[in-house]
């Protein structure tokens, strides 16, 4: 089973980012010189994929320039001998091809992904929402491709969450426990309320979808009263006797679609680089003073 492609789904308005997203698309907003978006499409390559298609609207041409050569600041770089500085993104566009399809009104996720449809054909694909970046040893759509290889099924991201914030997120019914880490799915419902959640198993944004996800997108998209929810849709597949497994991926996932999740990825990150770490460590030891007892030495509490 090949899965050589994924979805990026990026025309969110990013209202969360207000006023910043007035003119920025959310997926730019910078971790550690870097944007969001760069941590998604990197992980893609890292597990095998080598066609990227993004889902945008019309104001978001700077993750186009982004994932596109640039000779001209590639030549001055090596004029000042720091080509380094763009080595990752410029290894991402020789590896990968990008392609874009606009979505010309923000109609949901499950609506975004069925945009995708002519560029797919009968093949398992892959979709990487890039609110999510997901860090770890190993590509988290390389464990969910390997497990899709394996069962010869769709299978979707889960993690544990506290229980009061299951209503966040896609959560699933599990009908049987494989391994530690692997379930097959009963049924999935799109942001329940606590009393109907059947679990804290919840959908993180990586998914490799059967194609035949398509068919589903469009028999509920009759029905679908607001947005086109994914998650309805694989519900959808459930019920039309296709088997959907999920699996609990190995890795710390930062939700960087809300201000709180990005400051925590920058600052994480920042930690892990030799070149921020010292700068990083000593902005929180004068706020930690602030909160230790004077008989305390600074490094216990840190
Ligand atoms: C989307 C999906 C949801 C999933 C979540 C993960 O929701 O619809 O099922 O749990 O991503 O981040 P959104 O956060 O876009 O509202």
């Amino acid at each position: 089973m090949e899965i050589v492609k994924v979805v990026i789904p990026a025309a969110g308005l990013g209202t969360r980012f207000l006023p910043y997203t007035k003119t920025m698309p959310k997926e730019m907003l910078p971790i550690i010189g870097k944007p969001a978006i760069h941590f998604s499409v990197q992980e893609a390559i890292n597990s095998g994929i080598d066609h990227v298609l993004f889902i945008t609207n019309r104001s978001k041409e700077l993750i186009s320039n982004y994932f596109d050569s640039a000779p001209d600041l590639d030549s001055l770089l090596e004029d000042k001998n720091k080509l380094h500085e763009v080595k990752d993104i410029n290894h991402i566009i020789k590896t990968a091809h990008f392609s874009y399809i606009r979505q010309s009104s923000p109609l949901g996720l499950g609506h975004a992904v069925l945009m995708a449809k002519p560029f797919i054909g009968k093949e398992y694909f892959a979709v990487a929402l890039p609110d999510d970046i997901i860090m770890g040893k190993k590509p988290a759509l390389a464990q969910l491709i390997r497990i899709a290889r394996q069962e010869k099924a769709t299978v979707i991201a889960v993690q544990e969450v506290p229980h009061d914030q299951v209503s966040s997120y896609g959560v699933i019914r599990i009908k049987k426990q494989i391994t530690p880490n692997l379930f097959q799915v009963d049924s999935l419902i799109e942001k329940p309320s606590l009393k109907d959640a059947p679990s804290n198993l919840a959908i993180i944004g990586r998914y490799v979808l059967s194609h035949k996800i398509f068919s589903s997108l469009e028999e509920i998209s009759g029905y679908a009263t607001n947005e086109l929810q994914l998650t309805d849709a694989i519900a959808h597949m459930l019920q039309q006797n296709e088997r959907v497994f999920a699996y609990k991926i190995e890795g710390t996932r930062y939700d960087v679609g809300t201000p709180r999740g990005w400051l925590k990825a920058t600052v994480d990150l920042a930690m892990q680089d030799p070149l921020h770490k010292e700068d990083i460590l000593q902005v929180v030891q004068k706020h930690t003073q602030i909160y230790i007892p004077t008989n305390q030495p600074l490094q216990k509490v840190i």
